[in-house]
């Protein structure tokens, strides 16, 4: 368990505190996919399952005792050395403060991804956040953002934007990312 001060000027009085999520965030994790106002909201059960069954890959941000973020991640079967993001969010009132590199950044560091050394997301077209805040955390560590089709238009059921993947690496262990 770690907690860290922002950089940011803008949210230096915000010192988030990061965990690995618990069964119990389940429901967190639900709320605050909700509240974003731009992420997909799966079903209360799937996050319960990831809170649970993926614990060690999911990281919780809290601040003064409420969670405010979330990562919630696996290793893919396939991908081993991947660290794969399925989804990243903040509370509104927390976004574009610079908190998500941090998020990231501690979410890569769980325990359970020692040995990955790349981090994959899919980023859909029409979300420019996301797409830079991938793009920054491979500046911040030197490495390369590979970008590369995934899950196209005619791949969805319904009206969905495409989902490029981003690979981000090979990311070296115990070196700072630059801010
Ligand atoms: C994506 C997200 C985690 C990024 O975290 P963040 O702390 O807001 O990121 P930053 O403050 O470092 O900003 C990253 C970039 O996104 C931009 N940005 C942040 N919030 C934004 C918003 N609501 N609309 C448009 N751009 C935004 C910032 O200006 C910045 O751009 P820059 O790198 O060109 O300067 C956060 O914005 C969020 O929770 N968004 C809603 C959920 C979401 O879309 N998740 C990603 C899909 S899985």
């Amino acid at each position: 368990m770690t907690s860290t001060s922002v950089e940011n000027p803008t949210a230096s009085a915000i010192a988030l505190h990061f965990r690995a999520a618990q069964p119990h965030d389940g429901a967190h994790l639900w709320r605050l996919a909700r509240a974003t106002g731009t992420l997909e909201v799966n079903s209360a059960y799937f996050y319960l399952l990831f809170a649970s069954d993926f614990a060690d890959t999911c990281l919780v941000a809290e601040h003064e005792g409420q969670v405010v973020g979330m990562v919630i991640g696996y290793r893919p079967p396939t991908d081993p050395r991947a660290a794969f993001v399925w989804q990243i969010g903040l509370l509104p009132e927390y976004q574009g403060l610079g908190l998500g590199p941090q998020l990231l950044d501690h979410w890569f560091e769980l325990p359970a991804f020692s040995a990955c050394a790349f981090v994959t997301a899919t980023v859909a077209d029409d979300n420019p956040a996301s797409q830079s805040l991938f793009r920054r955390f491979a500046r911040a560590h030197g490495v390369a953002c590979e970008e590369t089709s995934r899950f196209t238009v005619d791949m969805f059921p319904h009206e969905h934007p495409s989902e490029p993947q981003f690979r981000i690496g090979p990311i070296r262990r115990g070196v700072s990312p630059r801010a």
